[in-house]
């Protein structure tokens, strides 16, 4: 018995990284998932995978700055699976750079995919959603959330409103039985992750410098954060609604930090 036995799930952002492993473990877990993102080639991949491992899985191509086309996802989702449970809000770009280099256009897109994309998904979501007893909303922030980053203004911007949207829709859903909650991953082991670093002059040296100020020691693996989607989008976590699950090795723990050697959880098999 899955834990999500039963459930469709709506999946953004699911062609790689931590979308990808929450669909994927969705899936094990016995959920109905609806992949989608904007790179098809990715997020086709990603399906036949679970689907050639016993899993039930669909893709769709969304952009899901886009309300038309998110409109016509989640119609296409309920009608392939008979309804919708549980809504994974994952997808999310960052952008690298000073505010005052920043072109309205692009602080446009970043809210358009970051935010935006959550009312449009919750909006058009909740004629399915109502007829339920029970649904799930998880968005995912990040440790951005609740402190910033140097030279990602928009993007910090962007995950402390993840955050505040995700304590409205607890707030104003609660009565239609969705609970919603944030998981906000630290520094997690995905292609965004390299991005992000390749923007600095030695990448190589920028994670490290980054992994030094993580208690833990380690960068996550997207599969860390899709255990704390599945918590999420089930009964293990009844009763709680509106709240934030900090993902993140201890790293906003402490004001400050700096490793002087090794921790064991480096030299464990995961890490
Ligand atoms: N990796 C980290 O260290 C980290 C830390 C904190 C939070 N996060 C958050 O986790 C989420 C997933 O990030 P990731 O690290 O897995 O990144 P990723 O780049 O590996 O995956 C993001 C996916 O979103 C898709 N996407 C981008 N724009 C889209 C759009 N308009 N419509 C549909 N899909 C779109 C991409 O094609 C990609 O497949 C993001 O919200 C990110 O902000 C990541």
């Amino acid at each position: 018995m899955g834990r999500l036995d039963g459930q469709a799930a709506w999946v953004t952002g699911a062609a790689s990284g931590i979308g990808k492993a929450i669909a994927a473990t969705f899936a094990a877990e016995g959920a109905k998932v609806a992949a989608l993102d904007i790179d098809a080639e990715l997020g086709e991949r990603v399906v036949k995978e679970i689907n050639d491992h016993g899993g039930k899985a669909i893709f769709i191509k969304c952009d899901v700055a886009r309300e038309a086309e998110v409109k016509d996802a989640l119609g296409q989702t309920a009608a392939t699976f008979g309804g919708l449970d549980i809504l994974a809000n994952n997808a999310g770009i960052v952008q690298v750079g000073p505010l005052d280099e920043c072109t309205e256009e692009a602080w446009d897109q970043l809210m358009g995919v970051n935010v935006k994309s959550i009312f449009f998904s919750l909006k058009h979501a909740m004629p399915h959603l109502r007829k339920n007893d029970r649904s799930y909303v998880v968005n995912v922030g990040s440790i951005s959330s609740f402190v910033g980053q140097g030279s990602t203004p928009g993007y910090t911007t962007s995950k402390h409103a993840v955050l505040g949207l995700s304590r409205s829709i607890a707030l104003d859903y609660a009565a239609d039985g969705i609970r919603c909650n944030c998981i906000c991953p630290g520094i997690t082991e995905t292609p965004l992750l390299h991005y992000h670093l390749n923007k600095t002059p030695d990448p190589e040296a920028a994670l490290a410098a980054r992994l030094r100020r993580v208690p833990m020691g380690i960068a996550l693996a997207p599969e860390d954060i899709a255990k704390a989607a599945v918590y999420f989008s089930c009964e293990d976590s009844a009763g709680i609604t509106g709240t934030s699950l900090v993902v993140d090795c201890g790293y906003i723990t402490a004001a400050e930090w700096d490793t002087d050697g090794r921790t064991k959880f480096m030299d464990s098999p995961g890490a």
